[in-house]
């Protein structure tokens, strides 16, 4: 263990370039499986080290917490379905900012307790400044509230995408000025333990903290949860690398740094791909959430046309080149393999197929990404919108599965849309369109769409399953 102790600065150091390199290699999906080893091995070079940095590390803790939380962790990432991966997500950012809450608790008390031994410079009621710089002060005040905050946001962020009753959005012109009131008096109790060291000051800003989470999150809607999840993964960064700062762990700054950063710059990414700022997305605005945008119905009844999936399946068949556009519905549908088995068909009859993916598509980050290449689709098959989007005017059909807003023209042609300037995939320029979807009803940001209107696009209702695997059929020639 002493050999361990001496080459601290070296394991972090090896930890963080690993660390690096993970953020590297999950940046493409060539590369994402190799990033995630080097995460996994700077997580475990990481976690040894700091136990075994400790005078008399207590082994059987530490052995202890690592076989409970390999079980646990293993069992939910073989059991959680794709499209519970951001509630998932989001529970785990409940744990970081918990543990920095636990950590600066700890290292409080744990000062007080010093403090004790030495009477004479123990405040009344207060921590021994003697003991703790008013660095170590700050950075445990900021560190703590940080922590409360994404701990409880994180929480409410894991029930609302789990639709678990307990988390309800809550609405009304009470909410602001309550967030308000709450922060305040938060900052307002953290800045006096800072300058006081007053213990009762510091416990009300924790809890605080904690209720803020929860007002401040809960009225966001279901539908930008993602944006928040993504929020709060830089904040539980940032809560751990304050509290880095308080252990003298170099590790833990550079680890709580780079997911800051990355978390911040994810938000960003989203944020932008969505026409969205982030203070609209956390403080409402034009959307507000999920289908907050009505139709307002007193427009006449526009015509669209239908067609069946023998049909779609004939048209395809014939075409030189078909583009695929997933969406939520895919996800929903858990339509990726069939859609792969369509794909392979139709590249066996000498058609090209391709997949354009949108940024947003679906409901977070990589989602389409994600499912195709568990689908096992070829990654060169895979195209971004900004490679594919010149090649929609050559091409026969465009198929668009269970997806609506990334393809609704509004966002190019109406600046009354709400969406109106987010870069979309411009489907409607293909010669034949056809899209795969349930009914008319509109998609996450509540707008009617002309795609399902035009003169060249063809609608089939359905399950994207269940519409894509009778496509299939149809063009083995045994289908109905
Ligand atoms: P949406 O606009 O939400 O449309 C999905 C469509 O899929 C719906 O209109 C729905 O129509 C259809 N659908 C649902 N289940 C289906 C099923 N089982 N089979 C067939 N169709 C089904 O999806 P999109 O085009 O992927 O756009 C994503 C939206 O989410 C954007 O507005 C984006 O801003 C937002 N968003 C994305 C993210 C990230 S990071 N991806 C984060 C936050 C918000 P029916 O009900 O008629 O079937």
């Amino acid at each position: 263990m002493d050999f361990i102790r001496d080459y601290a600065d070296w394991f972090y150091l090896i930890g963080a370039v690993l660390f690096i390199l993970t953020l590297r290699g999950l940046s493409g999906p060539k590369t994402a499986i190799a990033g995630n080893r080097y995460g996994m091995i700077a997580m475990a070079i990481a976690v040894l080290t700091t136990f075994f940095v400790a005078e008399n590390p207590v082994v059987w803790m530490i052995v202890g917490a690592m076989v409970l939380g390999a079980i646990v962790g293993i069992a939910r990432a073989r059991t959680v379905p794709m499209t519970q991966m951001p509630e998932t997500v989001a529970l785990m950012h409940s744990l970081v900012g918990l543990a920095a809450v636990l950590i600066a608790v700890a290292a409080i008390i744990h000062n007080n307790e010093l403090a004790k031994l030495d009477v004479g410079l123990l405040q009344a009621n207060g921590v021994n400044f003697h003991e703790m710089s008013k660095v170590h002060l700050f950075e445990l005040f900021v560190g703590c509230f940080v922590g409360a905050i994404t701990f409880t946001a994180s929480v409410f962020a894991y029930g609302k995408l789990a639709a678990k009753k307990w988390a309800k959005t809550i609405s009304g012109t009470w909410v602001k000025p309550v967030q308000a009131l709450i922060f305040i008096t938060m900052f307002a109790a953290g800045i006096h333990f800072f300058l006081t060291g007053n213990m009762t000051s510091f416990w009300a800003m924790t809890g605080l903290a904690l209720v803020f989470g929860w007002v401040w999150i809960a009225p966001v809607g279901g539908g930008d949860m993602p944006v928040v999840v993504s929020l709060l993964n830089s904040f539980s960064g940032w809560a751990a690398a304050g509290i880095g700062f308080t252990l003298e762990n170099n590790m833990l700054i550079v680890a709580g740094s780079l997911v800051g950063s990355s978390g911040a710059i994810l938000s960003y990414i989203m944020c932008k791909a969505m026409n969205r700022s982030i203070i609209n997305v956390l403080f409402g605005g034009a959307m507000g959430g999920t289908a907050v945008v009505v139709d307002t119905g007193d427009k006449a009844p526009r015509n669209h046309r239908s067609g069946s999936a023998d049909d779609a399946g004939f048209l395809m068949s014939n075409a030189d080149s078909v583009v695929i556009v997933p969406g939520y519905g895919m996800a929903q549908g858990r339509a990726q393999n069939a859609v792969k088995e369509l794909a392979n068909l139709l590249k066996e009859q000498g058609v090209t197929v391709r997949f354009a993916i949108h940024p947003v598509a679906g409901r977070m980050p990589g989602h389409m990404n994600v499912l195709l290449a568990e689908a096992d689709v070829p990654y060169e098959d895979i195209l971004e919108m900004d490679e594919i989007n010149s090649d929609f005017p050559a091409t026969d059909v465009v198929l668009v599965i269970g997806a609506n807003d990334v393809v609704n023209p509004a966002a190019k042609d109406d600046p009354s849309s709400p969406i109106y300037g987010m870069p979309i995939l411009e489907a409607h320029k293909a010669r034949t369109i056809m899209v795969i979807k349930r009914s008319m009803a509109t998609g996450y940001a509540g707008l009617d769409n002309d795609l399902f209107y035009n003169d060249k696009t063809m609608m089939i209702f359905g399950d994207a399953k269940k519409v894509v695997e009778d496509m299939t059929k149809a063009i083995n020639g045994n289908g109905h």
